[in-house]
C-alpha cells in the first residue's frame, strides 16, 4: 500500500474562513479520516496562501506589514479549522523558504527548457499610488451596459467581460485618480507547449470527474494562451531570479505551496521525504487535490504543465466540487448568509454542519445547497432522533436495568448481522468513491435497522420476565452502534470518540467493523447532542444581517443651530491633513481619552482624543484619520496634545472618527 498525499486549496490569508470554504475542508477531511481509519499512510497538507496584490494592499491600508497580516490570518484560520475538526497534518505558508526554493527551481527549469517567453505589456499605472493596478483595483463605467463603478475585468451588472482599458472613466480604486497606461516587461509561461501532454494527462482514467474532463478539453480545444507569471513591485511575493523588481504572480507559487508544506512536514522524519512525494518518478505515492470549480483551470492546466516542465511528479487526481449556496442563492453579506466559521461555531455546534455537509457531498461539481429549514430538520431527524437516540436509549437502558453488562448476540440474528455488514461494505465503497452523501444514507439504514429491532423486541417489557433476552437484544443494538460509530468516524470524529469512551473499547479502526462485542461491561451513557432549536440557524442569519445593517440604522442628528458664517479665508486657516494612526493606547487614569501616535508624513504627533467610549485602541491602529495639523499644542494632565482628530458625533453622543473613503496615503492635504 503506497503513501497518499491529500491537499485542500490554500486559503488566502486575507479574510476569514466562511462556511462556503468549509464545504471543501470538511469534504477533504472526511476523505482523509476515512483513509486513516482504513490503515492507509495518508498525510493531509495545506497552507496559507500568503502572496499577492490584495494582501499587500490590505496590509498597507491597515498600517501593518504583509507578514503581520498573514501571520494574523494564519492563526485565525488554524483556530477555525480546529474548531471544525479539520485534521491537517501540516498547515504551512506559501511565504516560506521551502516554497521560495521550489518556485525558483520550477521556474528556472521551465526557463532552461524554453517554456518561458517575455514581452511588453501595457497596463494601467496609478501615479499617485505608484503602482500598476490589477484589474480588480480599477473601476469605471462598463463599456457594454454603461453601469458605473464596475471592476476592470467584469461588469457585475451585465456580466460582460472586458479589458480594463475598455472601461470609460477608469479610476484607481485605491485613490480615485485616473490611471495612465504604462509599458512593462512581463514573463510568460508557454502553456501551449503542453497542449498534447495535457490532453493525455487529463484523459487518464480516474484523473478528473467526467464532467470536469469535458470542460477542460474544451479549454484545450480553444487553444491555450501564454500565462503571465510576473508582476511589478510593489508586490508581496518572491522575486524572480535574474530579473529586476519582478515578482512571481501569486498563482505561480500558490500550488507550489503544496510541495513546500509536504517538505516541511517531512523534515526531521525518517519514514518519508519530500522527494518520494514530488520528485522521485519511481515512487508510487498518490497525490490527491481537492478544489472548488473556480480554480479548476489552475489545477488541471497550469499546475500539471508547470510540474511537467520542471520534471516533478504529477497529481493522481484533482477532485472538483461546487460552491455553497444558502437556500439556493449565493452567500450574501446583506442577506446575512455570509457566515464565518467563527460565527457559526459561536452559535451552533460544528457537528451539525459537518453532518449536514456529509449528507450533501458527492463526486459531482453541482453546488451544495444549505437549505436552512432542511438543515435543522435533517440534523434533528437523523443525527439526533435516529442515531443519537439509538445510542442513548440502548446504552441508557443497559446502564439502568442490566448493570451495563452486554450479553450474547441473539442466535437468530445471523441475517440481520449479514445485512448490516453488507451495508458497511457499501459505506466503504461510497467513501472510497467520494460519495459521502450515499454513505450517510447507508449509515442511517443501519441505525434504522437497530431502532426497529429494539422497537419490535421491547427490552423494556422483556426485562421483567426474561432479562437475559433483553440483554441479548440490546447487545445486538449496541453492536450496531459500534458499526455506526466506525462508519461515522470520518464525519464526526469527536462525537464518535465520545461513543468509544462510553463503550470503553478504545479507538476503532475500520477492520473492527464486526459483530463481536459480547459479555463485556460498558461505561455509562453521557449526553451527546441535543435537538437544534427550529430557529437556530435563522437567528444566526438575522444576527449577521443586523451587524451589516448597523451602519444604516444610525439616526440623523437633530438640527443644531449653525455657528456664525465664516469666509473661505477663515476656513483656509485650518490646515487639515491625513494622518496614519501608528499606535493607539488607553490613557491611565482617564476613561475619556485615547492616546494616538499619528504619522503625518513629515512627522509623527501625539494626539489625545476624547474617543475612549467609542473605540478600543486596536480598532484605530492602522486607520487614516483627518487631523487638524496646525492646532496650537495643548498641555493636558497626561501630556501635550499636538493636533486634533476630526470626528462626527452621533445622537447617542458617540464619536465616529473621520477619514478618507479610499486610499490616499498619509500627510495628504484636506480642503
Ligand atoms: O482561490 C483561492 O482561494 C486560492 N488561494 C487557492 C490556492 S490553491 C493552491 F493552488 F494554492
Ligand atoms: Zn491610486
Amino acid at each position: 500500500m503506497g503513501k497518499i498525499l491529500v491537499t485542500s486549496a490554500l486559503p488566502y490569508a486575507n479574510g476569514d474562513i466562511h462556511i462556503g470554504h468549509l464545504v471543501e475542508y470538511v469534504f477533504t477531511d472526511i476523505y482523509v479520516r476515512f483513509l486513516r481509519l482504513t490503515g492507509q499512510d495518508v498525510i493531509y497538507v495545506c497552507a496559507s496562501d500568503a502572496h499577492g496584490a490584495p494582501i499587500e494592499i490590505n496590509a498597507s491600508k491597515r498600517g501593518v506589514t504583509p507578514q503581520q497580516l498573514v501571520n494574523e490570518f494564519h492563526e485565525r484560520h488554524f483556530n477555525d479549522f480546529t474548531r471544525f475538526e479539520v485534521s491537517f497534518d501540516e498547515f504551512y505558508s506559501t511565504d516560506s523558504p521551502e516554497n521560495k526554493k521550489h518556485s525558483e527551481i520550477i521556474y528556472l527549469r521551465a526557463k532552461d527548457r524554453n517554456h518561458i517567453s517575455e514581452r511588453d505589456v501595457e497596463q494601467f499605472y496609478c501615479d499617485s499610488c505608484k503602482r500598476f493596478l490589477p484589474d480588480r483595483y480599477i473601476k469605471g463605467i462598463c463599456p457594454k451596459c454603461g453601469a458605473s463603478d464596475q471592476y476592470g475585468d467584469v461588469c457585475e451588472s451585465c456580466g460582460a467581460i472586458y479589458r480594463p482599458t475598455e472601461l470609460s472613466d477608469a479610476r484607481c480604486s485605491l485613490c480615485g485618480a485616473p490611471p495612465a497606461l504604462r509599458t512593462s516587461k512581463h514573463l510568460f509561461f508557454r502553456l501551449e507547449d503542453f497542449s498534447e501532454f495535457l490532453r493525455d494527462w487529463t484523459s487518464s482514467q480516474g484523473r478528473l470527474q467526467d464532467e470536469v474532463r469535458v470542460f477542460v478539453n474544451t479549454w484545450i480545444d480553444q487553444g491555450l494562451r501564454d500565462w503571465d507569471i510576473s508582476r511589478d513591485g510593489p508586490y508581496f511575493g518572491f522575486k524572480i531570479p535574474g530579473e529586476v523588481e519582478k515578482y512571481f504572480y501569486v498563482w505561480l507559487d500558490a500550488p507550489i505551496g503544496y510541495i513546500a508544506a509536504t517538505e516541511h512536514f517531512c523534515s526531521g522524519k525518517n519514514d518519508r521525504t519530500v522527494d518520494e512525494y514530488w520528485l522521485d518518478h519511481d515512487s508510487d505515492v498518490e497525490i490527491h487535490h481537492f478544489i472548488g470549480k473556480d480554480i479548476a483551470y489552475f489545477h488541471t492546466l497550469f499546475w500539471p504543465a508547470m510540474l511537467k516542465a520542471a520534471d516533478y511528479r504529477l497529481p493522481s487526481a484533482v477532485h472538483v466540487h461546487g460552491f455553497l449556496t444558502i437556500d439556493s442563492r449565493k452567500m450574501s453579506k446583506s442577506r446575512g448568509t455570509f457566515i464565518t466559521a467563527r460565527k457559526f461555531a459561536d452559535n451552533i455546534h460544528p457537528w451539525y454542519l459537518r453532518y449536514y455537509y456529509a449528507t450533501k457531498l458527492n463526486d459531482s461539481i453541482d453546488d451544495v445547497d444549505l437549505n436552512i429549514e432542511e438543515f435543522v430538520n435533517r440534523t434533528n431527524a437523523e443525527l439526533v432522533n435516529n442515531i443519537t437516540n439509538l445510542i442513548s436509549r440502548s446504552i441508557g437502558f443497559l446502564n439502568k436495568r442490566l448493570d451495563s453488562r452486554l450479553g450474547r448476540l441473539p442466535d437468530n440474528s445471523g441475517d440481520f448481522q449479514a445485512q448490516a455488514l453488507d451495508l458497511m461494505t457499501e459505506v466503504f465503497k461510497d467513501y472510497s468513491n467520494l460519495k459521502i452523501s450515499a454513505a450517510t444514507r447507508k449509515i442511517l439504514s443501519i441505525s434504522d435497522m437497530a431502532n426497529n429491532y429494539v422497537q419490535q423486541n421491547e427490552p423494556w417489557s422483556s426485562v421483567k420476565s426474561d432479562p437475559e433476552k433483553a440483554r441479548d437484544d440490546l447487545t445486538l443494538a449496541i453492536n450496531c452502534i459500534k458499526l455506526i460509530t466506525i462508519a461515522l468516524k470520518p464525519i464526526l470524529p469527536s462525537y464518535c470518540a465520545r461513543v468509544e469512551e462510553i463503550l470503553e473499547t478504545g479507538s476503532f479502526k475500520w477492520e473492527d467493523a464486526k459483530f463481536d462485542l459480547e459479555g463485556k461491561t460498558i461505561g455509562r451513557f453521557d449526553k451527546l447532542i441535543g435537538r437544534l432549536e427550529p430557529g437556530a440557524f435563522q437567528s444566526m442569519v438575522d444576527a449577521a444581517s443586523d451587524e451589516s445593517d448597523r451602519s444604516s440604522k444610525i439616526v440623523q442628528n437633530p438640527l443644531t443651530p449653525l455657528k456664525d458664517e465664516i469666509t473661505i479665508e477663515d476656513f483656509a486657516k485650518v490646515d487639515l491633513r491625513t494622518g496614519l494612526v501608528v499606535s493607539a493606547s488607553v490613557v491611565e487614569g482617564s476613561d475619556k481619552l485615547l492616546k494616538l501616535e499619528v504619522d503625518l508624513g513629515m512627522e509623527t504627533r501625539t494626539i489625545f482624543a476624547g474617543i475612549r467610549e467609542s473605540y478600543n485602541p486596536e480598532e484605530l491602529q492602522g486607520k487614516t484619520l483627518i487631523i487638524v495639523a496646525n492646532l496650537k499644542p495643548r498641555k493636558m494632565r497626561f501630556g501635550v496634545s499636538s493636533g486634533m482628530a476630526l470626528a462626527a458625533i452621533g445622537t447617542n453622543g458617540k464619536a465616529v472618527v473621520l477619514g478618507p473613503i479610499s486610499e490616499v496615503g498619509k500627510g495628504a492635504i484636506v480642503r
